[in-house]
């Protein structure tokens, strides 16, 4: 297996020439866009990986998957839901315009800027500085990896140019959706963005959600299986922001990516995968980390459809 990723990386590499390294967090632009790697978990416990796997990034919108588990687990999913909404869009991944012209009046689903903010907010704590402790030692429980940290270099980056997270955060304080201290869940939520992983950590939320909530390296159940089944079809049918679409056709598993480079991969029942490559396609997401998936998808025989 690590022989068959070893060929699928150098099999993509090249497309990482034709992708641009995030430059609107000015931290970001400093990555690799030559990296390419990738980390294979599987329900079985069996690890195997290829490339530039232990390379670290920030998770960036991988942590909306965090999140949102966190933010059901605290407060169900009737409540989580009638403030963010779980339906696909064909808007960016930072869009405005539809939280004021929809009805209902709320963030589209739990995966774009606007409706991780709100989960972030959902997330039970008395300020911002418990919430996140509460985030790293969730993340690190799913991970397996007691030394996940914040990278702050990027934490500050996007603090001093998230003005367009902070003007969603703001629209939504306006109109109740967001309900404590905007500016503590947006400290929240910049944090989150900049913790740091690498694809195995990626690869083992993956494994735990592909195992239904159970960590398979130690069959500790994290989430109910129903808090599982919400986020594995979230990010199947909203993962890949305005490319969701076209995901679910060419690799046809849930997946979730961020502008750090990394795409988060659950097979159900089967494996967790992480991919991690910084040159992005034009929608934000890993260009050389799409291929790669496609690859292991068509090569394991993985879509779920
Ligand atoms: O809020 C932002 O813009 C970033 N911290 C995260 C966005 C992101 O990862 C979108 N991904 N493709």
């Amino acid at each position: 297996m690590n022989k068959l990723l070893e060929t699928i990386i150098e099999n993509n590499r090249v497309w990482t020439e034709k992708g641009k390294v995030a430059t609107y967090i000015p931290e970001l632009s400093k990555a690799n866009p030559r990296h390419l790697g990738i980390a294979v978990y599987t329900v079985d416990n069996e690890e195997y990986f290829a490339g530039d796997y232990d390379v670290k990034f920030t998770m960036q919108s991988i942590s909306k998957v965090v999140a949102l588990m966190l933010a059901l687990l605290d407060n169900g999913k009737e409540i989580v839901f009638s403030k963010v909404d779980m339906e696909p869009t064909a808007d960016t991944f930072n869009s405005i315009s539809s939280l004021e012209t929809r009805t209902p009046n709320k963030p589209l689903n739990p995966m774009i800027n606007s409706g991780a903010i709100v989960t972030s907010s959902l997330i039970n704590g008395r300020n911002g500085d418990e919430v996140i402790e509460k985030f790293l030692k969730f993340t690190r429980k799913i991970t397996n990896n007691p030394h996940i940290e914040i990278n702050y270099d990027v934490y500050k980056s996007e603090k001093e140019t998230g003005h367009r997270n902070r003007s969603l955060a703001y629209y939504m304080k306006s109109i109740g959706i967001i309900e404590g201290d905007v500016e503590e869940a947006l400290d929240v939520y910049f944090k989150q963005c900049s913790i740091e992983v690498t694809c195995k950590d990626i690869a083992r939320i993956g494994a735990m959600l592909a195992n239904d909530g159970v960590l398979p390296w130690n069959g500790e159940r994290v989430i109910p299986r129903q808090v599982a089944r919400i986020v594995k079809t979230i990010m199947l049918t909203c993962g890949m922001y305005d490319a969701s679409g076209e995901f679910a056709v060419k690799v046809g598993v849930p997946g979730k990516s961020g502008v750090g480079g990394g795409i988060l991969a659950s097979v159900p029942s089967r494996m967790g995968i992480g991919v991690f490559g910084p040159a992005l396609d034009s929608k934000g997401n890993s260009i050389g980390g799409w291929k790669v998936l496609e690859e292991v998808s068509r090569e394991l025989d993985l879509s779920i459809l």
